[in-house]
């Protein structure tokens, strides 16, 4: 399947959050978002975005420190996994988080990177890059029909290139 992507540049926290929602509002059950990118590269603040659009309140979106996976219910479940602390193979393998894979909610993965093996292909990846102290860069790219039809419709609300978003 050929990959379908789109760039844009958010210049404050602020068009990061907003862009999380323009992703939030076309997200159902079963859909997986993967995230990569650096430290600080704007992941659990794209991911408050998501979670208002599914009217979950951001202030509870964190990044879990202990736990690796938080739960919110809202317009639809929001499965929020972090995979930082994650050290090896074996330990990922033995959480068994596949099964957040069954479709019962929405999963958002931050190191998605970190992830051993593939992640289902219907994932939209989203790539996160520090361009400057105060503007990140995130690009989005999915191959699955699923992913390809998200990202048209991401493209239609919000621009298809390259663009800041003052
Ligand atoms: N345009 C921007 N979008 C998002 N965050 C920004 C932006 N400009 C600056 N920042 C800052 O970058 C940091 C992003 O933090 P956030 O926790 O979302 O990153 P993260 O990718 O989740 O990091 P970690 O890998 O530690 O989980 C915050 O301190 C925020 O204030
Ligand atoms: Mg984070």
């Amino acid at each position: 399947m050929k990959e379908v992507s789109v760039k844009y540049l958010t210049a404050s926290v602020e068009k990061t959050v907003w862009l999380g929602r323009q992703l939030g509002m076309q997200l159902i059950d079963g859909d997986i978002i993967a995230l990569i990118g650096d430290l600080g590269g704007g992941k659990t603040w794209f991911t408050k975005g998501v979670a208002i659009d599914l009217e979950i309140d951001p202030n509870y979106i964190v990044s879990p420190t202990f736990t690796l996976v938080n739960e919110y219910k809202g317009r639809h479940q929001l499965f929020h996994i972090d995979l930082y602390r994650l050290k090896n193979r074996t330990e990922i393998m033995a959480l068994d988080l596949e099964e957040y894979f069954s479709g019962e909610g929405i999963v958002v993965i931050e190191w998605a990177d970190r992830w051993p093996g593939d992640l289902p292909e219907e994932r939209i990846q989203v790539d996160l890059r520090i361009v400057d102290e105060s503007t990140r860069e995130l690009g989005f790219s999915g191959r699955h029909p699923r992913a390809q039809a998200i990202i048209k419709a991401l493209k239609q609300g919000v621009g298809t290139s390259l663009k800041e978003i003052k």
